[in-house]
């Protein structure tokens, strides 16, 4: 009998930097097929340690017309743009400027903001008019980084919090979760329609997390990275070996 069913396609790497390189290619290919398809992409970015070597291999592949990207977030932490918690801030170092994407291209998300709910909402009209809906009338975002945490949240949907129900909404504001600051997240329907997920896991501590994700038995509201199981586009987990990539 199998146990495990990993929604969409497991690409196996060495190491960190084999990781990388692997995403910056698959990632590079997807933005320049959009680019080709309907003259723009648009691509989600997110937070974490994981993505930002890859970032960093983006900004320096020639294959990607930036002045034709826009560029939105996953998720966001309840700070300043310079702080150095802000996802935006590490995404503009690592990708953004060296890159030149245009400023009127790049829709961050407003963590400083004093109203987090009023800044999801006005997020959701952003995500509205900049990016072409599906036939379900749902934004449909091109291209979009993830990641998963030790507990197996991902984007800013953590484990026991109500976020992972909200289907009314795109965008929304999120409690403070532990010791962690409040947030703005894209919401799961936001997520099912990503056109190509992919996912960069890292590190043995996120094992335990990929093992119940990829369990054909499992509760989304434990483990909210089970919610690319909805996905209608393509998901992709680029993984390293001690994250439990089988390459060795
Ligand atoms: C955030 C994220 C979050 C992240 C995971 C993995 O802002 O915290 O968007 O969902 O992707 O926590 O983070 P690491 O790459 O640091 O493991």
């Amino acid at each position: 009998m199998t146990t495990k069913a990993i929604p969409g396609q497991l690409v196996a790497t060495t190491n960190p930097a084999e990781l990388a390189r692997e995403a910056t290619a698959r990632i590079s290919r997807a933005l320049v097929q959009a680019i080709a398809k309907n003259g723009a992409a648009s691509f989600a970015l997110s937070g974490g340690d994981t993505p930002r070597a890859t970032y960093q291999l983006l900004a320096r592949d020639a294959a990607v017309d930036w002045s034709k990207v826009e560029i939105f977030w996953i998720d966001e932490r309840a700070v300043d743009p310079e702080h150095d918690r802000s996802n935006y801030r590490w995404a503009k170092v690592t990708l953004l400027d060296a890159a030149k994407v245009p400023a009127e291209r790049v829709h961050r998300m407003r963590g400083e903001a004093k109203d987090l709910a009023a800044a999801a909402r006005d997020y959701e009209r952003i995500l509205r008019e900049r990016v072409p809906a599906d036939a379900d009338g749902i934004p449909a975002i091109d291209v979009a980084v993830m990641g998963i945490g030790d507990d197996a949240h991902t984007a800013s949907l953590f484990p026991g919090e109500p976020t992972i129900d909200i289907i009314d909404r795109l965008v929304v504001e999120v409690p403070s979760h532990g010791s962690l600051e409040p947030r703005i997240t894209v919401t799961t329907p936001t997520i099912e329609h990503i056109r190509n997920v992919f996912l960069l896991v890292e590190g043995a501590n996120k094992r335990p997390a990929l093992e119940r994700i990829w369990a054909t038995q499992g509760d989304v509201h434990v483990t909210p990275g089970r919610v690319f199981r909805g996905c209608r586009g393509a998901v992709t987990w680029i993984i390293d070996h001690e994250a439990g990539g089988e390459k060795q």
